[in-house]
């Protein structure tokens, strides 16, 4: 079997790392079992493949566990020095997220409010050793009022699994992979490779819709519901949040990849069940499915895949490796599933209806351009929004 990325020699797989069984010295890649995205044994092609991924590294496995006790945050720092180390991005971050969620908490902020809220202040403590009870106090409960404000040190336990989680990131494993679930808004959802993990900007898109809604109240010809649908549904965290916020909305949302469906438990608990209407259909090839199952909709939300094939390349490992590219790949200029969403709005809008889109900053001219270069499709660009980060 090639070594997939430096196609140097054969190798073996063993427990964790492949090994080429030629190597006259250790190789500087290292290979990491399940993750999906990587070349088949002996071949280059990309997507979901089972296998190992090929990992640019020249130092090997992490040392482990120093033998003291250690504390939460001082498995942050350690972890994050290691990370800034071996280029992993956000490397305080990553620590963060990881060591909190082994603790069983969101945040290493939360963490540390937990303990404030927990310990007493130091003018507690005096005031209670002035009380009637001052004499029951002794020394050492006294210290142990204090050390409660101090962190607690990690069980063995919890410190292996900060190490074997830690050790995720250093083969490029995204964090929400590695902690297997991820905020968006209000929810959250599950994550597993290679479902796309919801980012923030998405977050934003479903912001300027909720704001339209509120402005805007339902279509005349259906006061009591507003129907939409989504293109690309992914994890689900544009719909669900649209459900979970808008009573009286319901949707439909089309997934090409997989089965095209989010995890129940979410829809389950919060009740939206019932108004979501999931199927698995490719705009591209299924154009007519879709709007025979969506008829006629208020807006259409999407964040499709709108990455310009050529710049795939210069996408981070942590994306390449491990997320579905049929996720990111807007093909040729990154309109593929673009301009197919634009011809099914043409058909599937109510009056007043609208797109919201999340693009590249180089989509709105190209857009406005296609739409001058179509007839007859009724649509009029409205605006573009810049994301947070200016983009
Ligand atoms: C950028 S991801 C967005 C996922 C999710 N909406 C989010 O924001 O987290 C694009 C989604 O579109 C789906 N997709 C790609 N091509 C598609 C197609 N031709 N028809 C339907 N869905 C498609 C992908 O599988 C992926 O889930």
């Amino acid at each position: 079997m090639k070594c997939p990325t430096c196609s140097c020699v054969r190798g073996v797989q063993s427990d964790v790392l492949l090994k080429c069984s030629e190597w006259q010295r250790p190789c500087s890649r290292l290979l990491y079992p399940g993750a999906p995205n990587v070349a088949p044994p002996g071949g280059s092609a990309a997507g979901p493949l089972p296998g190992s991924l090929v990992v640019e590294s020249a130092m090997g496995p992490p040392a482990p566990p120093p033998a003291r006790p250690l504390g939460a945050d001082e498995c942050v720092s350690l972890w994050e020095q290691l990370f800034s180390e071996r280029g992993v991005s956000e490397p305080r971050l990553s620590s963060e997220y990881i060591v909190a969620h082994v603790l069983g908490a969101k945040t290493i902020q939360s963490l540390r409010a937990g303990r404030q809220e927990q310990s007493l202040t130091e003018t507690q403590i005096q005031s209670l050793r002035a009380s009637r009870q001052e004499q029951s106090l002794t020394e050492t409960q006294i210290q142990s009022l204090r050390a409660g404000r101090q962190e607690q040190s990690l069980t063995e336990t919890q410190i292996q699994r900060v190490w074997e989680l830690c050790s995720k990131p250093l083969y490029r494993m995204p964090v929400q992979y590695v902690i297997e679930e991820w905020d968006f808004r209000e929810l959250t959802l599950k994550m597993r490779p290679p479902v796309f993990i919801p980012r923030p900007e998405t977050e934003e898109l479903v912001g300027l819709v909720m704001e339209e809604l509120r402005t805007r109240g339902p279509a005349q010809d259906s006061p009591a519901s507003l129907r939409f649908l989504e293109v690309g549904c992914g994890s689900g965290a544009v719909s669900l949040s649209l459900l979970h916020h808008c009573p009286q909305c319901h949707g439909l949302h089309t997934e090409s990849i997989r089965p095209g469906r989010p995890d129940q438990a979410p829809l389950k608990r919060l009740g939206v069940l019932e108004r979501l209407q999931i199927v698995q259909l490719d705009v591209l090839l299924d154009a007519d499915s879709v709007l025979c199952q969506c008829g006629s909709v208020d807006f259409i939300v999407s964040n499709p895949p709108y990455v310009f094939a050529e710049d795939l390349p210069l996408l981070e490992p942590e994306i390449l490796w491990y997320e579905d590219q049929r996720a990111l790949d807007g093909g040729e200029g990154g309109m593929d599933v673009i301009k197919q969403i634009l011809c099914i709005g043409t058909c599937a809008l109510k009056k007043n209806g609208k797109i919201f889109l999340e693009v590249d900053p180089r989509h709105p001219l190209m857009i406005q351009e296609w739409l001058r270069s179509q007839s007859d499709h009724g649509l009029e660009y409205r605006e573009t929004h810049r994301d947070f980060t200016g983009r």
